[in-house]
This record gives structure tokens, sequence and C-alpha cells, in this order.
């Protein structure tokens, strides 16, 4: 049945195709975009701490769980759930997490693509030459203009739905496998160069203090939790992106050491954006660390506005910023087409067309959240940022609670170990501890305080 699949889907070109892909999942919007706007929303190093040890303690062993279950299921999510229940001899409630995990990946697109929409716009708005010598004010001002537009921001949606869908018709080998391997490697390199204008003229020592000096006041029970959500947003976890791409892997790769570079690599990118962003916030008068959404659109073009050659490279950075969220976005529409060529007998076409017409759909409730449906709020929340948390701060968490104990305690050992049977046998025994202890009660209790604290 696996191989079966795998000729239906096909697999990757090798395990570098597969570590690029599942790094291209990982690094998008939710480095270089969300991570230092709630980093700066809770006030820094706290938070960012707390993020590293969610890292590691539950994003890593829930990682090497979907890997190793997309590996042995062989399928989309959904069947690969179905299968593995089944062989389990486990309650079929326990499908649920294919199901749920499908269904968040479309939520989270409706609004990714909006998100991505706006660094496509920058692109030309930066290309354009209007923003050099911007200060942060006027920086700012551009960015509120682009918000309060919805034709514009429909426009941009639009076209990057478009581009995610052209990839990801395109199949694994060809269309995703390819796009990963350019372009990552050049985000990198230009990170750097960003931070070294970082340091040369921003309040370098501002924005390392702020990035990692542990403040406990700063912190609350609700930034814990979205620090937890956002390790999950951030490494695709929790809805079957990395369960799907495990299963395209190819024989013979190493799962643990795979998922640990992964992880490496997105919390770099993370921690480098960062860097690139707080010493020029805090070196630009009339900028404050938790300007929320719009951080890096209004930080990143005051920086380029003003540094020799940045009409290239802020062209360029957007460019590449928007590569990355492409990279993402693939990830996050694929489970859902790989179920319905396999169970319902679309073509990777149509699969395509259909979802992501209804992802383009919903997301237009995230482009008028940002101006005619400003004023309609729950709670203060608008349309996006109830998307936002329930998707990435409840429905990730508890599906990789899910994963946690399906893997750890529900499946039969010996099958999880026939996975992971490339893995030394001491990180194996880590991981399984960690999986079936740490992890779920990390969650239960973040979990249990975070939505506490955020309600009550
Ligand atoms: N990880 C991506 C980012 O940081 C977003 C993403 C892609 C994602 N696929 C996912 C988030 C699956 C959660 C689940 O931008």
């Amino acid at each position: 049945m696996v191989d079966g699949n795998r000729r239906l889907h096909g697999t990757w070109a090798s395990r570098w195709t597969f570590i690029l892909a599942a790094t291209g999942s990982a690094v998008g919007l939710g480095n270089i975009w969300k991570f230092p706007y709630i980093a700066g929303e809770n006030g820094g190093g706290a938070f960012v701490l707390i993020y590293l040890g969610c890292i590691l303690l539950v994003g890593v062993p829930v990682m090497m769980a979907e890997v190793m279950l997309g590996r042995r299921g062989g399928m989309s999510p959904i069947n690969t759930m179905n299968h593995l229940v089944r062989e389990a001899g486990a309650h079929p409630l326990w499908r649920s997490i294919g199901w749920l995990g499908v269904v968040v990946g479309l939520l989270i697109l409706s609004y990714y693509g909006v998100i991505a929409g706006w660094a496509l716009n920058y692109v030309v708005e930066m290309a354009s030459g209007s923003l050099q010598g911007a200060t942060g004010k006027e920086s700012a001002a551009r960015f509120s203009a682009l918000l309060a537009d919805p034709q514009q921001l429909l426009l941009c949606q639009t076209a990057f739905m478009i581009l995610t869908m052209g990839v990801v018709i395109g199949g694994v080998t060809r269309g995703l496998g390819v796009a990963a391997r350019v372009m990552m490697p050049m985000l990198f390199v230009l990170l750097v160069a960003l931070i070294l204008y970082a340091v040369n003229t921003g309040d370098f020592a501002a924005g390392a203090r702020f990035l990692f000096s542990f403040r406990y006041e700063s912190l609350s029970w609700d930034g814990v939790l979205e620090a937890l959500g956002h390790a999950f947003f951030s490494l695709s976890l929790g809805m079957g992106a990395i369960m799907a791409y495990g299963a395209y892997m190819p024989e013979g790769a190493p799962i643990g050491r795979t998922v640990v570079t992964i992880a490496f690599l997105d919390t770099l990118v993370a921690l480098m954006a960062g860097m690139a962003i707080f010493p020029m916030v805090f070196a630009t008068p009339g900028m404050a660390p938790d300007a929320g959404p719009s951080l890096m659109f209004q930080t990143l073009p005051v920086i380029f506005g003003n540094m020799p050659g940045g009409l290239f490279f802020g062209t360029l950075f957007f460019v590449l910023v928007t590569i990355a969220a492409w990279s993402s976005s693939i990830s996050l529409i694929e489970p859902g087409v790989a179920w319905l060529i396999e169970s319902l007998g679309f073509n990777r076409v149509s699969a395509n067309l259909l979802l992501g017409t209804l992802c383009w759909l919903l997301g237009i409730g995230t482009v008028l959240s940002f101006n005619l449906w400003k004023d309609y709020t729950i709670a203060g929340n608008t349309f996006f940022d109830v998307m936002d948390f329930v998707t990435a701060s409840v429905m990730l968490p508890l599906i990789g609670l899910l994963i946690a104990l399906f893997a750890g305690w529900v499946m039969k050992r010996d099958q999880a170990k026939e996975a992971l049977s490339d893995t030394s046998p001491l990180l194996l025994a880590i991981w399984h501890w960690l999986l079936r202890y740490v992890s779920p009660l990390a969650i239960g209790v973040i979990f249990v305080f975070g939505l506490y604290n955020k309600f009550a």
C-alpha cells in the first residue's frame, strides 16, 4: 500500500530534498513576520526563552512523531491515520487527528495568503523607490494605507493563492521539491547582511537586550500559550503537513538527525529576523517593539530606505519573504489535496482549485478585518485575531497533544521503533520519554493556564 501511494504522489528526489522541503515549510512568515512581533508584544527575553523550551521539549519530539507516522502510513494524513489507527486496533476517534489537521491547514492558509500578499505588495513598493529615505512615521503611514485598502489587499491575496496552487499542481517532485532548493540559502545570506547592517547603524545592544534578557515581569500565561502555539506554527506541526511530507520520504533517511536539523534552522532564522528588526526599532524614533502585525512592514522599509543599495536589497528581501511564505503555504494545502486524490478520485488540478478557492473565499474575511470590518470584534479581537488564535494557539497544540499521545501511548512501541530504525538507541529512548511524559504534560499545563488567563 505504501509503495502504491509513493507512485500515486511521487517522492522527494533525495533525503536533502526532504530536509529542504520540510525546512521550506517551516521557515516562513512565522519566522520573519510573526516571531518578532509576538516576541515584541510579550516583552522579549522571557518569551524567547519559553519559546526555545517549547521547541526543544515539545516541537522536536512531536515533529519526529509526525515524520514517523507519515513514513509508516505513506499516504495523506487522513488515510495515514485511518490506516495506523486500524493497525493499532485503537478507537476510531483517533482518526480525527487526520481530519482536524486538514481542516486547520486550510483555515491557516486562508489568512496566511493575505499576509503573504502584503509581502508581495512590498516587492512592488520597494522596487518603485517610493520608500527611499522614508522615516519611521512615513513608513508606518504607508503600511496603514495598504491595510485600509481592501481592493489592493484582495488583489495581492489572489495573486499569492494562484502562486500556491501553481506549485502544488506541479506535484511533489517537480513542483514542491525544486521550489525549496534554490531560495532558502539566499534568504539566509540576506538575513546575515541585514543583521550586519543593524550592527552598524541600529542600537544593537538594546535589540539584543530586549530579545535575550529574561525579565520575568513581562511574561503572562497567555504569552506562554502563544509561545507554545507558535512553536507548533513555526515548525509546521499539528496539522499533518510534516506527516504528509514524511510520507514522500525515500527509504533510509534518518529521521532523528533530520528533524533536529530542521528545527535548528527554523529557530535560527526566527532569531536572526529578530536581530535584524529590533536594533532598528530601538534606534528609530516613533517605533515601538509592540507594534503588532505591522512590525516587520514598518521597520524594514526604513532600514532599506536609508541604506546604500537599499532599493535593490529591499526588493530582493521581500521577494525572498514571499518565497519563504510560498514554500510554506504549499504545505498547508498539500495534505487536503493528497486526500482528495487518494480517496475521492480528484486529479491534482481539480483538487487544488477546489481547496484553493475555499481558502481564498475565507481569506476575504481576514482582508476585511483590517478595514471595513475593523470594528466587528469579539472582546476586542477582529476576525483575523480570532482565526489566528483558534488555529495557532488552540488547534495546533491540541492536535499536537493527540499526536504525542497516539505515537507515545497508543501505537505499539515496536511499530514506532521500526519506522525509526535508523535513529540511534539513545536518541530513540530520549524521544520516547519526552513524547510520552514531557510533551503532553507541558501542552496540558500551558493550555489550561493559558486559556484560563486569557478568558478569566
Ligand atoms: N511554518 C510556517 C511558518 O512559519 C507556516 C506553516 C506551514 C504551518 N505549514 C504549516 C503552520 C503547518 C502550521 C502547520 O510560516
